[in-house]
């Protein structure tokens, strides 16, 4: 590509859902896909960034020139994410589990008796939080948030609770999870951009020309 104003810059994106086991059959895990986060690692790649994508389990090829590193758990993203830092921007777009089982039983759980077993379970590490509050903390930190209402708002106190420099949110009533449209507004500081619903594609390649846009007004 000619045109490369992600050049020389190093950028994180996560991706997919993260499975927690449970026994060696069972695990919980959240709805993704994977789609949006591998197609801001594509757009970035074209856009001459060098791109680590930090994938949970997800059904999707590796973008070209994508530096992919596959983990299974939220504690295993958190390594992998700690281990690629430093970056100039950081795109967190994984559906992190927020719990995982309190203990992993090696062996399958087996059905006995009428009653099921219980499950406990335990917080996960908040990645995005913990790259914000990190002394590595990249230039620009993007967030996601999918929610189902008051959207904007949401996203808002998100922002400043994170510590993130933008959040990307999304409005997951509809059909969003697992297709390829999505509808989003970028939530800054002292602006909201609403977008229109459109191709996840484009919604990356947008995205990326605004980090690139960003870091070249920052770094010049
Ligand atoms: O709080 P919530 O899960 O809605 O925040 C979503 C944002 O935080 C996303 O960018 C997601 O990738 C990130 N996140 C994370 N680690 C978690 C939970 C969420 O990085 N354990």
């Amino acid at each position: 590509l000619a045109h490369q104003p992600l050049k020389g810059r190093h950028l994180l994106i996560t991706a997919g859902p993260t499975h927690e086991p449970i026994d060696p059959v069972r695990y919980i895990a959240n709805r993704s896909s994977g789609r949006q986060g591998f197609a801001i690692a594509a757009a970035a790649a074209a856009a001459g960034a060098k791109v680590t994508l930090v994938s949970g389990p997800v059904q999707l090829p590796t973008p070209a020139g994508v530096n992919r590193i596959d983990v299974e758990s939220a504690e295993e993203m958190a390594q992998a994410v700690k281990k690629a830092l430093p970056a100039d921007c950081a795109i967190m777009v994984a559906a992190v589990a927020d719990w995982r089982p309190r203990e992993y039983q090696s062996e399958k759980i087996k059905k006995r008796g009428s009653a099921p077993p219980a499950l406990m379970l335990t917080e996960n590490p908040d990645i995005l939080a913990m790259v914000a509050a990190s002394s590595k903390r990249p230039d620009l930190l993007i967030g996601f948030a999918a929610e189902t209402q008051d959207v904007v708002e949401n996203a808002r106190k998100k922002r400043k609770s994170k510590g993130v420099d933008w959040i990307v949110a999304n409005d997951v009533s509809g059909e969003v999870m697992g297709g390829t449209k999505n509808q989003v507004h970028i939530v800054r500081e002292r602006r909201v951009e609403d977008w229109e619903e459109m191709d996840k594609d484009e919604v990356a390649g947008r995205l990326i020309a605004e980090v690139a846009e960003h870091l070249e007004a920052v770094h010049g």
